[in-house]
């Protein structure tokens, strides 16, 4: 709580009056009841403000977003200052919103989830400090959320998944693979030596120009290469995956990352066109891109799945593997995934896309 409050002191942005004039525009419904406990779940870590409402047995009542994909984007890339703006220019809305889809006004609630780490800290901040000053007007319980624990356990919003079973956690800023014997009780197996893979894959899509291109403009990195690697040939440049002959569950992205920088620098050469023009190759290196992605992860997972079945750290009768974060919504890493699972006699469980990127109804 000391981290909470100092971290309150130095975010703190929203004012008194700001919070009470949000509390007043909810008409109190008397006489409506609810039968669970309900509790408004907040999210600002990186570049999404998300609310959510979702009881105790798992409904969600009502849930909204705010992407700042497409500001950051035209930036080539999340400047923090300027996510926090948006940030602090959006919650008060997107709260409001997910309140009033739900039905339930403030008073109802039983508790407050707010993600306090890890994330880009003024991000974060904005979050923190308008939730803890709704704790205080409210007088209810607050419940600090791990960003990654949320991730890691959102299948068992969709899933019946008993404890303990593996998780991958791939996204823009995040990439591990974790025992998750309990709801708060994770066991490291491995994790990015570098950068994540979907801070790669925003990088390359951004050396490609992609968001010049008219198919791709609006995506995400990841959902662009996704996106242009089904018209181009996996096969056409052999990138090798990384750290094949390391003996642990640790990946790595950022030496690949340069050498396709360097490929794409000859291939720009050959072509004869500038930096920032698109390349007639795009989409074969896109495609080549995320087939090795694809094959990293899929057999650092592989390796992880094996080390817990020989020590017998799954559940012996069903062993199941979780997948979730951004990059999971990537349908070809998925399937590589599905293909390594299956060889080990392993459940393959992935929550909807919606569910697999940032929201707030995983931190409720
Ligand atoms: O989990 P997330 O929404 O935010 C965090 O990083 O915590 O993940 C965002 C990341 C971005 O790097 C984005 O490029 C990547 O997920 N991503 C994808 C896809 N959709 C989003 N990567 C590959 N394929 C996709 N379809
Ligand atoms: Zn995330």
């Amino acid at each position: 709580m000391l981290i909470l409050n100092k971290t309150t002191g130095v975010f703190s942005n929203l004012s008194k009056g700001k919070i009470y004039e949000f509390l007043r525009s909810f008409n109190i419904h008397p006489g409506k009841l609810f039968l669970h406990k309900l509790v408004l779940g907040i999210e600002t870590s990186c570049d999404d403000t998300a609310a959510a409402v979702v009881d105790e047995t798992g409904n969600v009542l009502g849930e909204a977003i705010h992407s700042q994909t497409e500001v950051h984007l035209k930036t080539g890339g999340i400047i923090p200052p300027v996510a926090q703006q948006l940030h602090r220019e959006n919650i008060q809305r997107i709260v409001q919103e997910a309140l009033s889809a739900s039905k339930v006004s403030p008073s109802e609630l039983s508790a407050i989830a707010t993600t306090i780490k890890p994330g880009l800290a003024l991000s974060l901040g904005v979050g923190l400090s308008f939730s803890l000053q709704l704790v205080d007007q409210l007088k209810k319980p607050f419940i600090p959320i791990h960003h990654m624990e949320a991730h890691a356990l959102t299948i068992r919003l969709t899933n019946k998944v008993e404890f303990p079973f593996l998780v991958l956690l791939i996204s823009g800023g995040h990439c591990l693979l974790a025992l998750v014997r309990g709801v708060s009780d994770f066991l490291l197996l491995g994790k990015s030596l570098d950068i994540a893979p979907g801070d790669m894959l925003d990088k390359v899509a951004r050396r490609l120009s992609l968001i010049k291109h008219p198919e791709c403009s609006t995506m995400s990195g990841g959902k662009a290469i996704e996106h242009l690697a089904k018209q181009g040939n996996k096969l056409h440049f052999d990138f090798k995956p990384p750290m094949q002959r390391a003996k642990n569950c640790d990946f790595s992205f950022s030496g690949l990352q340069h050498v396709i920088d360097k490929m794409i620098m000859q291939k720009e050469k050959e072509e004869g066109i500038e930096k920032g023009q698109i390349l007639s190759s795009a989409a074969d290196i896109a495609a080549s891109v995320q087939h090795t992605v694809a094959c990293h992860i899929a057999k650092r997972t592989h390796r992880a799945i094996l080390f817990c079945k020989q020590r017998n750290l799954l559940c012996q009768s069903n062993a199941v593997l979780v997948v979730s974060g951004g990059v999971a919504s990537n349908l070809y890493i998925r399937k590589a995934l599905e293909v390594v699972t299956n060889a080990a006699q392993c459940t393959f469980l992935c929550p909807p896309p919606r569910l697999c990127t940032d929201n707030g109804i995983m931190i409720a």
